[in-house]
């Protein structure tokens, strides 16, 4: 059944709100769990469509997994299968992170190209080449990938030309167990690539250097499961902070970390907001308009994350100015423009640069989702909206973010799901 949002726009936000775990960390976790023996438990795992679709690859392969009063439990002891059927690989991109867990467990893999293109071209060539350079041989043919190291991978130097999220939650998953030591160069810092690291050295990996540009793994003979707790979702904080900034409101958020916040703290501060921190609690206070803030450019983390430039666009689009954002990451990261402007949003694209000039006032309209971030953008421009809105394409926004609505109703958002 298709569901809708109707939001009834220009309520003040109020209260406290505990942030959801991180959906990009559990992804990788629970790949990651292939390579382990005995149960984990991974406490803080949000109940997203992303991780049911997980669920699904690891029950497929034989896996024992359930979502259990917001913990995770997994346990990879009968392990079956080593392919990952079409099906599976096309609702979720992010399952891609299966491919370095499952070499390492089988020594081999069969799967497919993750689906669709929401986003633009995403390759995984840099995946395959990294698993190339450690001993794998690869064939790609009509869109599938057949994967073997019959001899088990064998560490290696891999210098990243990008640093990229996947290539690198990939090579690590390799390496843990993999002979000898593989060094990566140019990796990727994200928050949700060191809890990797966190979760894979208590199950007794040794990683050194997450959260630096150079990775170090040592492969170990074996790892043990474990309980581990998924750090919160800085994209989840991020919209929460975009939907107070935009309604003018002072809200408090639990369960964040201020460190994976930086870049868009930044931005919230020149736009005129106050975010004070403290033992993982931020209490966020913007004011009634916001000032523009010039040039927001989404960078590799700890610049800012392009999986923030949505909602983020939202609240420049009533600010005081304008606004120009530069994204670097992904080619076709702007198709909630248009629906932007069916508000009253006044934005022009060209290319990777989207002008935002701040308007006095949004409208509300009939609008519609292509992509999970797009969706928390037009949400969080729906409640700056005069009058009612209707959202539709929700489940993209299901795929990220926990009964949503229920969280922004408790802060006193008028949003019901129909
Ligand atoms: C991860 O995607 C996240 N997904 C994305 O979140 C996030 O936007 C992205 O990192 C950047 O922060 C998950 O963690 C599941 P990349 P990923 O590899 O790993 C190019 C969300 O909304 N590239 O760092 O796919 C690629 O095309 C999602 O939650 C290659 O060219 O991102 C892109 O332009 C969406 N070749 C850039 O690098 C490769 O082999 C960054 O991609 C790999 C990537």
């Amino acid at each position: 059944m298709v569901s809708r949002y109707i939001i009834n726009g220009r309520k003040k936000l109020s209260g406290e709100v505990e942030v959801q775990g991180s959906k990009n960390s559990s992804l990788p976790i629970l790949a990651a769990t292939l390579l382990t023996k005995g149960e984990n438990v991974l406490f803080n795992c949000p109940r997203l469509s992303d991780i049911e679709a997980a669920f699904g690859i690891l029950r497929y392969l034989g896996c024992e997994a359930k979502l259990q009063n917001g913990a995770a439990l997994v346990n990879c002891g009968n392990l079956r299968k080593y392919d990952i059927p079409d099906a599976f690989m096309r609702e979720m991109r992010g399952s891609i992170v299966f491919l370095g867990a499952l070499l390492s467990r089988c020594g081999k893999a069969l799967l497919t190209f993750p689906g669709g293109c929401e986003l633009g071209p995403r390759p995984i060539d840099l995946h395959l080449k990294a698993l190339r350079a450690m001993g794998a041989t690869i064939t790609e043919r009509y869109g599938i990938i057949e994967c073997s190291a019959a001899d088990g991978l064998i560490g290696a130097p891999i210098a990243l030309s990008f640093p990229s999220v996947g290539a690198t939650e990939n090579i690590i998953l390799a390496a843990a167990l993999a002979k000898g030591t593989t060094t990566i160069t140019n990796a990727a810092r994200e928050p949700e690539v060191s809890d990797l690291c966190d979760y894979l050295n208590s199950c007794g990996a040794d990683i050194h250097g997450a959260g630096e540009g150079t990775i170090v793994i040592n492969g170990v003979s074996s790892l043990s499961a474990v309980s581990h707790t998924i750090i919160p979702d800085r994209i989840v904080a991020a919209t929460l902070m975009s939907a107070a900034a935009v309604t003018g409101s002072e809200i408090y958020l639990e369960g964040i970390s201020k460190t994976h916040l930086g870049a868009v703290i930044s931005v919230f501060d020149e736009a005129g907001c106050e975010s004070v921190c403290r033992e993982g609690c931020m209490r966020f206070k913007a004011p009634e308009r916001l000032r523009a803030v010039s040039l927001i450019r989404t960078m590799p983390y700890p610049g800012f994350p392009t999986d923030a430039q949505a909602p983020v666009m939202s609240a420049s689009a009533v600010s005081e100015g304008s606004t120009v954002f530069v994204e670097n990451i992904f080619e076709n990261r702007f198709k909630h423009v248009g629906e932007l402007c069916r508000l009253g949003a006044e934005i022009n694209v060209e290319g990777k640069v989207a002008v935002v000039k701040g308007v006095d006032r949004l409208y509300g309209a009939r609008i519609e989702a292509q992509d999970l971030r797009g969706a928390a953008g037009l949400l969080v421009a729906a409640l700056a909206a005069e009058g009612e809105s209707e959202l539709s394409g929700i489940n993209y926004l299901e795929r990220g973010y926990e009964s949503f609505e229920q969280t922004l109703a408790s802060l006193g958002a008028d949003v019901v799901k129909i």
